[in-house]
């Protein structure tokens, strides 16, 4: 079976096409900006112009015509409105192509949970979903994925995002704060929230924000500091998530998982345990098509002709009936 990914959430618009496990195309065009953050109606516009050429361009690299596609799966949300229907367009009009009558349409967080078991036979892991919106530590319990703790407030990564920004970085910030806190050398104390298994960064951000006004400190170190902080606050609660549920496998997922100083975290608190720590690539733990491709793959009994969007839809809304 070939399934094609849709993937238009938020920045990127994604179109991945897998044969069973097996990824035969992952591409991509990312919204991003040199100053400033993000804005759905630009970004929307981004996916506008470009979905097209990306999906050409997953078709060339999978050596494929679009008749050769056996399922269309596409993101319904959690996402920004007008990033969203142009995902809705694109998946109506491969499928169109494809000669189907039915799509499959997937929850976008949960995409990012499941690309997990696509490299790798991780069985029944807690999950450490860190991205841009998200922050959460979840397990299978009873039929949906539980959400043993969140994030209280922003987002890690649109908290490192905005941070950046306070710093005159553009979106999205990850990466150039991951570049930045490599040359810090003196760790700065900073506030720590932790509450049970919920972490909160406003707190912190006001924090920031006040220290960055007052040019009090170097770049380098808040950067290398700001990065300490909270991805110990992370692997905590998913430490704290593990031994509540007694579970050995930790799976990372979301774009903030790129960030090596998290991976080693994570990774070192799962040898402490005796827990293996799986770690999909980049272009997996980013926005990507190829995790929707592997999402309606699962879900492939749930395709119906009717094409729809949940823009607010939690992970824990979700049932979950492919496992
Ligand atoms: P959600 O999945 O919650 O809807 P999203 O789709 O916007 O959010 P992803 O594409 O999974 O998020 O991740 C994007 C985030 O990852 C951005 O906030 C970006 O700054 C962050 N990010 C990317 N690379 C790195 C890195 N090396 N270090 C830290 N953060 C990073
Ligand atoms: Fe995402």
């Amino acid at each position: 079976m070939i399934v094609c990914g849709v993937e238009s959430t938020a920045h990127t618009f994604g179109v991945g096409i897998i044969k069973d496990k097996t990824i035969l195309a992952n591409q991509k065009a990312s919204f991003s900006t040199e100053k400033g953050g993000i804005i759905p109606m630009e970004a929307a516009k981004h996916h506008e112009a470009n979905w097209r050429s990306v999906f050409d361009a997953a078709l060339k690299e999978a050596k494929l015509k679009p008749e050769d596609i056996s399922l269309v799966a596409y993101s319904r949300g959690p996402g920004m409105g007008p990033c969203l229907r142009v995902g809705l367009k694109a998946a109506e009009y491969i499928a169109k192509k494809a000669g189907l009558k039915e799509t499959v349409g997937v929850n976008h967080s949960i995409a990012h949970l499941s690309v997990g078991s696509l490299i790798s036979d991780a069985k029944d892991p807690v999950f450490l979903y860190v991205s841009g919106a998200n922050t959460q530590v979840i397990a299978l319990e009873g039929g949906k994925y539980r959400i043993f703790g969140e994030t209280l407030d922003m987002g890690c990564g649109n908290f490192i995002d905005s941070f950046a920004r306070l710093l005159g970085l553009g979106f999205p910030g990850g990466p150039k704060v991951d570049e930045l806190a490599r040359k810090g050398k003196n760790f700065i104390e900073l506030p720590y929230s932790v509450k049970g298994m919920d972490v909160s960064f406003s707190g912190l951000f006001t924090h920031l924000k006040q220290k960055i006004e007052k040019n009090e400190v170097d770049k380098e170190d808040l950067a290398f500091s700001v990065q300490e902080t909270v991805f110990s606050m992370v692997t905590e609660v998913a430490e704290r998530a593990m031994a509540h549920t007694n579970k050995d496998h930790l799976v990372l997922g979301g774009g903030v998982c790129c960030n090596s100083r998290l991976q080693d975290m994570a990774q070192k608190m799962c040898e402490q345990r005796g827990a293996k720590c799986i770690i999909p690539e980049r272009p997996l733990l980013l926005d990507n098509g190829t995790m929707i491709a592997w999402q309606g793959f699962l879900e492939r009994k749930n395709s119906s002709k009717e094409l729809l969007l949940r823009p607010y839809e939690r992970t824990d809304e979700v049932r979950v009936n492919w496992i």
